[in-house]
Parts: C-alpha cells; sequence; structure tokens
C-alpha cells in the first residue's frame, strides 16, 4: 500500500470507531475489512457503506436486544458466587438471550453440552473462540471445577463484562479482544469452541477455516453450524452445513462425532 492508500485506511478506520455501534468493535477486525473494501476501488462513500455492513453482519446483527453491560453487572454482584445456583441461572439465561445464538441454543443448553463434552471428560481447559455471550453457559458444561476457560471475541465491552463476570464467581477465565482472523494461540486446551462461528470468518476470508483448524491448540474441536438462519428461515442448511463441514474437514487426518439438535448442528473433531 502507498501512503495515499495508508492514509485512505487510517481515515476509514476512524470513520467506523466514531460511531457508537462500531466503537467497541477490534481494531484489527475493521482494519483487515477496511482494506478489502478499499482494494475494490470503489468510490469513498460506498466503500465506507460496504465496510459497515461487512461489520453488522459478522458482529452486530447477533445482539436480538440492546446489550445491558452496566445493569448486568449491578445484578450480577448481588449474586451469591455459587455459579449453580438457581439464581445464578436465571440470570445467565436472561443475559444469554440478548445475542441470538445463545438465544437459540437456551432450550438445548443442557442436552448440548451434556452429550457432547460428556465424551471427553475430565475437562481442565476450554479455548472458546468467537465467545459471544457463550461463557454465560458455564453453569451448564460439564467441565472440572477449577477449569481454566479463555475466550475471545470482537467487542471490547462484552470482553470486560465476561471478565466481570468470571472474577464475580472466582472462576479461572480470561477474556480478550481479538480478530480471529490473524489471531496468535500461546495456550493449549482440552476442548476449543468454535460455535457457529465460522460461516461469520468465511463472508470475510473465504478458505481460511482451514487454516484456522490447523492452527487451534486443542485437543478436539467443537465445530457447530446455526440450523436456522437470523431470519428464521431453514433454507435447507442442514444439509449445506453437513457438506461444508466434510469439505473443510478432508484434508485433515482427524476424526469426528456429529451430533444433531433442533437448533444446532455440531462436530466434534478430534484432532490429537
Ligand atoms: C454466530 S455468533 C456465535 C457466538 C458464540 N460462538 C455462540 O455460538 O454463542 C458469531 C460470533 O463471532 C464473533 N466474530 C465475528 N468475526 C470475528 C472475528 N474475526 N474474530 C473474533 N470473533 C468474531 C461475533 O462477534 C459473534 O459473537
Amino acid at each position: 500500500m502507498g501512503s495515499a492508500d495508508e492514509s485512505s485506511l487510517e481515515t476509514l478506520i476512524e470513520y467506523v470507531l466514531e460511531k457508537p455501534k462500531y466503537n467497541q468493535i477490534n481494531r484489527g477486525l475493521i482494519e483487515s475489512i477496511a482494506r478489502t473494501e478499499l482494494a475494490k476501488g470503489r468510490k469513498p462513500k460506498e466503500t465506507r457503506k460496504a465496510v459497515l455492513s461487512k461489520l453488522h453482519q459478522v458482529g452486530t446483527a447477533y445482539f436480538s436486544q440492546k446489550h445491558e453491560y452496566g445493569r448486568w453487572e449491578s445484578t450480577l454482584a448481588s449474586l451469591p458466587t455459587d455459579i449453580h445456583s438457581t439464581e445464578v441461572k436465571d440470570f445467565c439465561t436472561d443475559v444469554m438471550r440478548a445475542h441470538y445464538s445463545t438465544d437459540e441454543r437456551l432450550p438445548i443448553l443442557e442436552d448440548l453440552y451434556q452429550t457432547i463434552l460428556s465424551t471427553i471428560q475430565p475437562i481442565p481447559s476450554v479455548l472458546d473462540l468467537a465467545c459471544g455471550l457463550n461463557p454465560l453457559a458455564l453453569p451448564w458444561m460439564p467441565v472440572e471445577e477449577d477449569v481454566q476457560y479463555t475466550g475471545c471475541d470482537i467487542f471490547a465491552d462484552m470482553i470486560e463484562f465476561l471478565n466481570t463476570f468470571g472474577a464475580h464467581f472466582g472462576l479461572q477465565t480470561e477474556f480478550r479482544s481479538c480478530n480471529l482472523l490473524n489471531a496468535h494461540f500461546d495456550q493449549h486446551a482440552k476442548v476449543a469452541f468454535l460455535l457457529k462461528t465460522i460461516p461469520c470468518l468465511e463472508q470475510v476470508e473465504k478458505g481460511f477455516a482451514e487454516r484456522l483448524l490447523d492452527a487451534i491448540p486443542a485437543d478436539y474441536i467443537l465445530i457447530s453450524y446455526p440450523i436456522s438462519s437470523l431470519s428464521g428461515k431453514l433454507k435447507g442448511m442442514q444439509e449445506n452445513y453437513t457438506d461444508q463441514f466434510a469439505q473443510l474437514i478432508a484434508g485433515f487426518d482427524w476424526t469426528y462425532e456429529r451430533f444433531e439438535f433442533s437448533t444446532e448442528l455440531a462436530f466434534l473433531v478430534k484432532k490429537s
């Protein structure tokens, strides 16, 4: 990139970061998308629109309700520190309703984690990639009491809330803002979650998922796909995603198991 292009890139990133709807998003992801859109050589107004639209598709579109981190943190402060108490589970359920991905998992929450994870217990460590609000499903996961749970997503305010959540229960949790398209992993985990995220990443960088799977430092990867789209239509997603997964995994010498739930299709891949 020349210096004129670099200055357009900076201007575009700053334009995005000035918008309250997008200003919590990881700068690295904004930059990746801005570079791709600038390279298409369209008019500045169209380029700006395309960047915002892509960020909406991969991130902000998933909020089914306005997130209320301040209110949630105040409620959290008054809750018991036993993560398995009914009050805490009710709170977690309420918060998970604010994100489509966890909201549509609520009816299958217990079944999904028990069915899949009980086959690989004990689970001392989890890496939750592009986690959204899924760490609030921890009370339903059959993991060790002192599990090391690390996770990342693109929203800084969500990450701050998740760190407050983990600290309240004295858990060994660590959440970071990240751009998975450019991530470096420094910690091995027994299982990594890549839940309903591959379609999102592939929207920005086609063919990226294969490299990511290869790089994830875990014995198992739990990969899932949504069975209904954000607009609620089914459109043969189950068959499409089963085919996509088969293609994705074809180049690896790994074994896997397939699990089907009413709102989610999951594959537990054994890497080692
Ligand atoms: C479909 S949601 C899934 C959320 C969560 N894994 C779950 O299943 O509940 C996709 C998530 O990917 C995150 N995301 C999108 N692009 C990302 C990127 N490049 N790096 C990290 N996270 C990303 C979004 O913010 C969103 O939380």
